[in-house]
């Protein structure tokens, strides 16, 4: 195994992860663990500047980590932390945030959408707006750069803040040559959208969300809730149409998608039916995980100390980079 060049992605404590989310980035960052030195993070410092409630954030650190162990992410084979365990980062903060343009920052999506919003309601431009959620993109370069991080799986949506990383690793290197590693993001195209319970993107922000490790009862409620058209039992039904199909597909074998296809076309078979299916389907799918998730929710200190561990594997990278770093400045003793 090439274990010389690093993956990292970081993960934003901001919600309980639903199965959109495992499969379109858990899984595959997951997969990266077999050919790259792996680091993933919970970035807790970034969800504080949306989440309030301290109570939610805690809580919502803790489900994340459940989560990313349930999904099979072994903590001795990768690097598995805190942000907020990593002093060197809010250090390396400022080092960078000296070389990022404030006009690039100015053009981050999150800032220009709130200014946005702000001049459509005729308010000051940056009404509500703090520098947490302003110099988000400077945490998250030191975030990469501080590990000397290759590639950066994540989102579409994360694309511009890794260009952001780039520009201001080029900006130090261009001052004190090569020193920062220019990390390259892997945005994974190939991975199909999964659908929510009403056929849009499933997202958190849409509420149409399968939650991945709840109690079975409760996934076969939010099962049942999948919507469909409303023709009765004995017409004939159009998989390629049928959001529900489209779940179903996930998760049925090859020969058990064509049988259900035909049992659509033919007439005679009622939704619920096959949303029971469904939920037999994903329910043997998310048991395991369950178990694990569940185990480790009633026991956060083990979560502690897995981080902690963590974290002290993460400073060992981190250290040396961020001393590199100092002493390219000038900030020597
Ligand atoms: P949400 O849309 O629920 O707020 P996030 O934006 O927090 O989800 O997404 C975290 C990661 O999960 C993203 O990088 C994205 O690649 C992945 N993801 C989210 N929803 C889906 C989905 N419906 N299908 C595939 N991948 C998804
Ligand atoms: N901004 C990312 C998100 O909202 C989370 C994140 C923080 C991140 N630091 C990172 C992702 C570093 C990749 C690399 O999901």
């Amino acid at each position: 195994m090439n274990q010389t060049k690093i993956s990292l992605t970081g993960i934003k404590p901001s919600g309980t992860p639903h199965i959109g989310n495992l499969m379109g980035a858990i899984q595959p960052a997951l997969e990266l663990a077999r050919q790259y030195k792996a680091l993933y993070f919970i970035a807790d410092y970034h969800a504080l500047t949306t989440v309030r409630e301290s109570k939610a954030l805690n809580a919502q650190v803790y489900e994340v980590a459940a989560t990313w162990l349930a999904a099979g992410l072994d903590p001795e084979e990768v690097v598995f932390y805190r942000q907020s365990d990593i002093p060197e980062v809010f250090e390396f903060t400022w080092i960078l945030a000296c070389f990022a343009a404030k006009g690039l920052l100015n053009r981050a999506h999150a800032y220009k959408d709130a200014v946005a919003k702000n001049e459509a309601a005729q308010r000051d431009p940056d009404f509500g707006i703090n520098m947490g959620l302003f110099n988000y993109p400077v945490l998250m370069a030191a975030d990469i750069l501080l590990y000397g991080a290759h590639l950066v799986p994540v989102g579409q949506d994360q694309k511009q803040q890794l260009e952001i990383a780039r520009d201001i690793a080029e900006a130090f290197n261009h001052q004190y040559g090569e020193t920062l590693v220019l990390p390259e993001p892997m945005i994974s195209e190939s991975v199909k959208t999964i659908p929510g319970i009403d056929g849009r993107k499933m997202s958190k922000s849409y509420d149409n969300v399968l939650p991945l490790f709840v109690p079975a009862k409760e996934l076969r409620k939010r099962v049942m809730q999948i919507v469909t058209d409303s023709k009765g039992v004995e017409e004939p039904k159009d998989p390629a149409t049928c959001n529900l199909f489209q779940l179903f597909k996930i998760f049925a074998s090859k020969a058990r998608q064509e049988e259900m296809a035909q049992a659509y076309q033919k007439g005679g078979l009622g939704y619920g039916a096959v949303k029971q299916e469904l939920f037999e389907l994903v329910d043997a799918f998310v048991a395991p995980g369950r178990e694990v998730y569940q185990s480790y929710l009633q026991d956060t200190q083990k979560l502690d100390r897995i981080l902690a561990q963590g974290a002290q594997k993460a400073r060992d990278i981190a250290r040396p980079n961020l001393a590199a770093a100092r002493k390219a400045v000038g900030i020597t003793r």
